[in-house]
């Protein structure tokens, strides 16, 4: 059997866009840039996207265009000893998708609810006890039907995506879905830079505060917010990239993707601060004043906002939630290809089989744990553990063993180079094999020191540092998955070789057939 292609360059493009385009941008960008200092965040997010998350994308692109399969096979392929990085990716992407389902489920009523503004006047109460029913975090009782039925349906529609293929699922998806994200999120913005104090909220979101920039969670949290955002660093790239023409450009369409990914964060942060700022002239309440963290600035603080908007708060509303649901829907069907790719590419299962065996276990696992009273805890303390002890690890790990253990960066440069207009060299290796790995483990060393030291009641981490017991396990458990199925697999090759001597050929530059 063939392997399955992108219809198109642009259609490959767009589902890269899809895929990194997400809640990751709307929903954990502002607050993420909100808590660790507004612009002072810009610095070291702009440093972590060109050094390391560029870089890293197109290692990414050029590794599964190169060895042509999910993570684990391809990495496989490249080097037997390699295999693990990939299934620890599998397990990462299997843990960010049965949380962030749940938070589209969220959106997709938060839409419905901007009609009128259902949430009330106390949108907090509102959210974590009318909406969540949330409580204890290892509390699974009290399953909320509202919300278990949509997220039922959303796995359902992600599922039937998935199964119906890379070209007739995901890329038509994707065609849809990111021009009207763009429409939409674009007038949302546009009517939020023409209310009273939107200024003051820029110049808050633009203005550095220099002395943020000198504690390591600052740093850390921009190269997890640029991975997670890029969707580098847990397997879909590589996955995409896998079903890309040999002929493809690499380096163009990652400097497209990662640029586009960038100019829409950028962009929900001036849409959300814009807001803020409104919301600090209404309410008298400084913006810096203000505390929202993570989830609640999309689902405390945006509804707040649409409470005291002068005109159209309905449609300002639906478009904010409408945006979040889109945005999240093509980025999770990404996640879920990840392992559903693998088990295709290393166990030989048919498309039906594994999008229904694994998929089916994802959906399950996210429909009977989250929408109960413990699942809004449950789900701030996975996303912290998974994002930087998971991808923020693994991403590292997958470059020292690509460019130095396996020593690819000469085939993978020129496998690169051979079709793509934009060629890649030396400050890309540096960037890559250097920079990127050295700083990461700088920073993980003080944040990981920073959470063990931390007192029992130690305020600053919260929740995460009350829970380090559970957090802690569901790293670990997901490098363990990694080192396990590769090593069960050592001795088993994939079911579907690819010709080595063709995909070693470093391509004639040429037209692109696709
Ligand atoms: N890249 C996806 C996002 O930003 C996962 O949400």
């Amino acid at each position: 059997m063939t392997r399955e292609n992108w219809g198109t360059r642009a259609g490959f493009i767009l589902a890269a866009i899809g895929s990194a385009v997400g809640l990751g941008n709307i929903w954990r960008f502002p607050g993420v840039a909100f808590d660790n200092g507004g612009g002072a965040f810009l610095v070291p997010y702009l440093v972590a996207l060109l050094t390391a998350g560029i870089p890293l994308l197109i290692m990414e692109f050029t590794v599964g265009r190169r060895y042509r399969g999910s993570a684990p096979a391809a990495l496989r392929r490249l080097n037997k000893n390699a295999e693990f990085v990939g299934w620890w990716q599998v397990a990462i992407s299997f843990v960010i998708a049965v949380y962030y389902a749940v938070i589209i489920s969220w959106a997709v009523w938060y839409a419905v609810y901007s009609f009128g503004q259902q949430w009330g006047e106390d949108t907090a109460t509102f959210l974590v006890g009318d909406f969540l029913e949330a409580g204890e975090m290892y509390d699974f009782s009290g399953w909320v039907p509202n919300i278990g039925i949509v997220l039922i349906l959303l796995w359902l529609a992600t599922l039937f995506v998935i199964g119906a293929g890379v070209r007739k699922g995901i890329e038509a998806v994707s065609k849809i879905f990111i021009p009207l994200l763009v429409v939409m999120f674009s007038v949302l913005v546009i009517q939020a830079l023409t209310l009273d104090g939107a200024v003051d909220g820029l110049n808050q979101f633009f203005t550095p505060d220099w002395d943020r920039i000198a504690e390591p969670q600052v740093w850390l949290n921009a190269y997890g917010q640029i991975f997670f955002s890029l969707s580098i660093g847990f397997g879909i790239m590589i996955t995409y990239a896998s079903y890309l023409r040999r002929k493809s450009d690499i380096t163009t369409s990652a400097l497209t993707v990662g640029f586009a990914n960038s100019s829409f964060e950028i962009l929900a942060g001036i849409g959300v601060f814009s807001v803020l700022g409104f919301m600090a002239l209404e309410t008298g309440v400084p913006i810096a004043d203000q505390t929202y963290a993570g989830v609640g600035l999309a689902f405390i603080a945006f509804p707040q906002i649409v409470n005291t908007l002068p005109y159209l708060a309905g449609v300002f509303g639906l478009l904010f939630f409408a945006s979040l649901a889109v945005a999240g829907f093509t980025s999770l069907v990404s996640i879920v290809q990840v392992p559903v790719a693998a088990l295709e590419d290393r166990f030989g299962w048919s498309r039906g089989k594994a999008t229904g065996v694994i998929g089916g276990a994802m959906a399950v696992v996210s429909i009977v744990l989250f929408p109960t009273v413990g699942g809004l805890n449950l789900l701030d303390v996975s996303d912290y553990f998974i994002n930087q002890f998971g991808i923020a690890v693994a991403a590292p790990v997958s470059i020292v063993m690509v460019i130095w253990v396996a020593r690819k960066w000469k085939d993978l440069r020129s496998n690169a180079n051979a079709t793509s207009t934009f060629k890649i060299g030396p400050i890309w290796l540096v960037c890559l094999g250097v920079l990127t790995p050295i700083a990461l483990t700088v920073i993980l060393v003080l944040n990981v020191r920073d959470l063990i030291t931390a007192g029992p009641d130690d305020p600053a981490l919260g929740l995460y540092n009350t829970n380090q017991g559970f957090g802690w396990a569901l790293a670990i458990a997901a490098l363990a998955f990694g080192l396990i199925m590769a090593l069960a697999l050592r001795r088993k090759d994939s079911p579907e070789p690819i010709d080595e001597e063709e995909a070693a050929q470093p391509l004639a530059a040429g037209k692109e057939d696709s």
